[in-house]
């Protein structure tokens, strides 16, 4: 899948892009119940919600056939490749499975801070291609961006003291303690934008809701402002989260890095494979 040069000048300009039906339904199926398997198994990937709920799946595709394809696919590494003007390579990937009525929420954040932080990541020349399982209208908790937030720099001058979320929950603190890597994932995120500064923002340029059909990706910046609410919908908003890197933009050696299972450190640029996977 080539984009045209409006889709590139449109992603430069807002920092995300949405494309409908990259996926055809027989795929999603296929990706679900996959998912469904992968998310069952005790895993030192496996990250929960606080309320006991399967939150996030980090590298489902060291393991899975299915998913060891999905990232190579041209219609998501030749876009991300014309988005960031150079060869890519993955840098992370996660099944973020927000379930109907528990799926907890993302804070507003950048995504940047943590790569460059704790991951030693040079520019942000990364992005993120997020692919949408269901249908996702303003119930099931859209992602929400600021458009062009991405051209304001990098907020990450104020890492705040973790204040553990359910802290007066005993085996969640407990849970936290153990792999103090999931403070990147968990509700209450370690990089976060303050208010005044989504305020001015949301007032200059809006915000967008990024809805679409089972099948969509969403491409969005490394530097963008975003979030999500929590669901409280009857409908699950399951999504697949590729993390592509520009292959000149390799992590610097830095002490205590974290597991490969979410930053790789394997940089041989993606061979593009062209399949329907179902
Ligand atoms: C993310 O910020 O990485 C994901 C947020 C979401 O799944 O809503
Ligand atoms: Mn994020």
């Amino acid at each position: 899948m080539q984009l045209t040069e409006d889709q590139i000048f449109f992603f430069k300009e807002n920092g995300f892009l949405l494309i409908e039906d990259v996926f055809n339904p027989e795929e999603i199926d296929l990706f679900t119940t996959e998912m469904n398997k992968i998310i069952s198994e005790e895993d030192p990937r496996r990250i929960l919600e606080k309320n006991g709920s399967v939150r996030t799946f980090f590298a489902p595709h060291l393991t899975n056939e299915v998913y060891d394809k999905i990232h190579r696919l041209d219609r998501l590494v030749v876009p991300a490749a014309q988005l960031l003007g150079s060869d890519v390579y993955l840098h992370q990937s996660k099944i973020n499975i927000k379930a109907a009525m528990v799926g907890d929420w993302w804070e507003w954040h950048q995504d940047y801070p943590y790569w460059k932080n704790d991951d030693g990541m040079p520019r942000p020349d990364v992005l993120t291609a997020m692919i949408f399982y269901n249908d996702v209208n303003e119930f099931n908790s859209p992602l929400i961006l600021i458009p062009s937030s991405h051209k304001e720099g990098v907020f990450d001058d104020r890492e705040n003291i973790v204040d553990v979320n359910g802290q007066d929950n005993e085996w969640y603190a407990e849970y936290l303690k153990s792999a103090p890597f999931m403070t990147a994932v968990t509700a209450n995120l370690k990089y976060k934008l303050e208010r005044e500064t989504l305020a001015e923002w949301a007032e200059k340029k809006g915000l967008f809701s990024a809805k679409g059909r089972a099948g969509a990706v969403l491409f969005f910046h490394g530097n963008i402002f975003h979030a999500s609410a929590n669901n409280l919908s009857p409908w699950d908003r399951f999504t697949y989260l590729l993390t592509y890197n520009r292959v000149d933009n390799k992590l610097m050696d830095i002490p205590n890095p974290r597991p490969e299972f979410i930053s790789i450190r394997k940089y041989d640029p993606i061979a593009p494979i062209s399949e329907r996977l179902a």
